[in-house]
């Protein structure tokens, strides 16, 4: 496995990926995905020996107070080897600096959370409520 900077990572192939992780809200307008690739701070792609994309990190960020982890995923077939573990390492070299390192994700007690929390406990991260912070945000679905 190798991982690379990729802002020019097609978005076809990225499709790819986040339909296989159920995210079709982004692969619906690909020019609006490629918009937001191009506005990006950075996207890690991981790939197989043979080029075959397996995992992608989407970070937003000044470089210095925030990192926000836009979207972060690895082909199913590919859980539990590593994958995301190494990702999360590289934004970590990049951005640790940055005290707002953060992202949303599932709610407990649904399918995805059963896999994510673990992950993200696993590599450092905790919840915004158990270091006396709260997240707010205006309604996704607008
Ligand atoms: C969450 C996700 C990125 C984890 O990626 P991954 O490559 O499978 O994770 P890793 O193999 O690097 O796992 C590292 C550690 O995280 C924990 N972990 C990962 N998946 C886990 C699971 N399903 N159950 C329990 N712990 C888990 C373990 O501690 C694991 O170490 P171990 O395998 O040595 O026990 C992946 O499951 C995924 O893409 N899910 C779908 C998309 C998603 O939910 N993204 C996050 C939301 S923003």
């Amino acid at each position: 496995m190798k991982i690379d900077t990729e802002l020019s990572l097609p978005v076809e192939e990225a499709a790819t990926l986040y339909n296989a992780v159920g995210w079709t809200r982004y692969t619906k307008d690909l020019a609006k995905l490629r918009r937001a690739f191009d506005g990006s701070t950075l996207i890690l792609a991981a790939r197989e020996d043979d080029g075959t994309l397996i995992g992608l990190a989407r970070v937003i960020s000044d470089g210095e107070t925030v990192c926000y982890v836009q979207d972060f995923l690895v082909l199913p077939e590919c859980h539990r080897r590593g994958v995301g573990r190494a990702l999360m390492a590289e934004l970590r070299r990049r951005f640790d600096q940055c005290p707002f390192f953060l992202l949303s994700t599932d709610p407990p007690g649904s399918e995805e959370a059963v896999k994510s929390h673990p992950f993200y406990r696993s590599v450092g991260m905790i919840a915004h409520e158990e270091q006396k912070l709260m997240a707010f945000g205006l309604p996704v679905d607008r």
